[in-house]
């Protein structure tokens, strides 16, 4: 056990910016008050922003399942290489995270990771939309968000159920439970595979129309007046939702948002190529509407970016468009897109965004997204954000490649991230 003194960089927090040293100490997981030059390891961070760890609300693992595409060790990898030390695992794996077992199962493999691996578990048994699944017994194994991601809860009235028995439970631990829903209405999207406009007439492919997220975003914000149950909404993609989270927001609904790094950066021509890289749901969206996300992300109508990070093996995003299944890696390569593409939004807000607000959302803040200092838990990202580099799907730890930003420079790089105290990332290399 070492203790790593690292010196010279700017730490970024809740508390705002300013120049420290920080002594992380392995054998306890915190951070301590020892001096420098006292520490077992000294590393020099000048120029870098020692930061809490990012927090991920939205990760797809794929184990149990579809091992052949990601694992929680490998996932969980890209996770700490991205600055990551806790990611919330969707529970859209084979079998779906819907029964203590499973969700047990996610948790010991969690215990092994690289970074914290927080089980959400679906709503509906199944995700099949039709009857809610144990959440009482799920929540004492520790499970806050409950989701169906990959679809969304179709019936208004299982919706409504779900939320009034979620506002039932109390986990007891001063947390509460969130219903995280990914909005799109089956009946408007069916068969659609990228956003439907100019260009999916252009390139003769079915779309999604906006209002298929809208028409769910509109319902779940009234569902969670009806009920004052927390709803977080996810991978907000359109202009209209942003406006109604806003609205929402402002007349004080109990309801968050996030929004993806595709979603900030990429539009529906990328489509063009017919490339399934870029097919996600919600699929990518027009330029109006990533100006709505980055305006979401800069005035807090957008509470957190998380990722969805999608794995799927290249067989099966080598398929013909319409038949590739939707998603895209994101876990490393996040913190470069925002520093590239939000470059108004000041790092104090960045780090709410990645860290702070999405540790909170999770039920994870006694022990991430914290203030860095001494006593804290040692749970911390060190990154530079100036440093450029270029997007290589062949040097990620993620098994799957997908990643649609292959080939495209960037600015920031992460140095090093501790969990729990222990070092595992140094100088951008995953110790183990
Ligand atoms: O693009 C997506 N991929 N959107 C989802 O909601 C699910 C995800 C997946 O599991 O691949």
């Amino acid at each position: 056990m070492t203790t790593y003194a690292l010196v010279g960089g700017d730490i970024v927090d809740c508390d705002g910016r300013r120049r420290a040293d920080v002594v992380v100490d392995q054998a306890t997981g915190r951070l301590t008050e020892a001096a420098p030059d006292a520490a077992d390891e000294r590393l020099d961070v000048t120029g870098c922003i020692v930061s809490p760890g990012f927090v991920d609300l939205h990760v797809h693992l794929r184990q149990p399942g579809n091992e052949a595409a990601e694992t929680i060790e490998t996932g969980s990898r890209a996770a700490a290489l991205g600055g990551y030390t806790a990611v919330v695992a969707m529970p859209n794996t084979n079998p779906c995270m819907d029964t203590a077992a499973v969700v047990t199962e996610v948790l010991a493999h969690g215990s092994r990771a690289l970074c914290e691996i927080k089980p959400s578990a679906a709503i509906t048994v199944g995700r099949l939309g039709e009857t809610l699944a144990p959440m009482g017994e799920l929540v004492d194994l520790g499970v806050r968000m409950f989701t169906d991601d990959g679809t969304g809860v179709q019936d208004d009235q299982l919706m409504r159920r779900a939320l009034e028995y979620a506002a039932s439970l109390d986990p007891g631990d001063g947390t509460s439970l969130v219903l995280s829903q990914h909005c799109e209405v089956n009946a408007l999207s069916q068969g659609g595979v990228m956003n439907e406009g100019r260009w999916s007439a252009e390139l003769g492919l079915p779309g999604q129309p906006a209002e298929a997220e809208e028409l769910m975003v509109m319902r779940d914000i009234a569902l969670s007046r009806l009920t004052g149950m927390r709803v977080h909404l996810q991978h907000l993609s359109t202009a209209g939702s942003v406006e109604m989270v806003r609205a929402a927001k402002a007349a004080g609904h109990p309801v968050t948002a996030e929004a993806t790094p595709h979603h900030f950066t990429l539009t529906d021509g990328c489509c063009a190529s017919y490339d399934p890289v870029f097919k996600v749901h919600p699929p990518l969206r027009t330029e109006a509407d990533v100006a709505a996300v980055k305006a979401g992300l800069a005035d807090g109508t957008i509470d957190a970016i998380a990722t969805d990070h999608a794995p799927h093996t290249p067989d099966s995003k080598e398929l013909p468009f319409d038949q590739a299944p939707p998603g895209m890696l994101g876990l490393e390569t996040a913190l470069a897109l925002a520093l590239t593409e939000l470059p108004d939004i000041e790092l104090v807000d960045l780090i709410r965004l990645l860290s702070i607000r999405p540790a909170d959302i999770a039920g994870l803040a006694d022990r991430h997204g914290r203030p860095v200092r001494p006593g804290e838990p040692a749970n911390i990202c060190v990154f530079d954000p100036d440093r450029r580099w270029t997007v290589d799907r062949t040097g990620l730890a993620s098994l799957a490649l997908n990643t649609p930003f292959h080939g495209r420079g960037v600015r920031g790089m992460v140095r090093h991230t501790f969990f729990d105290g222990e070092p595992v990332v140094i100088d951008g290399k995953a110790t183990r």
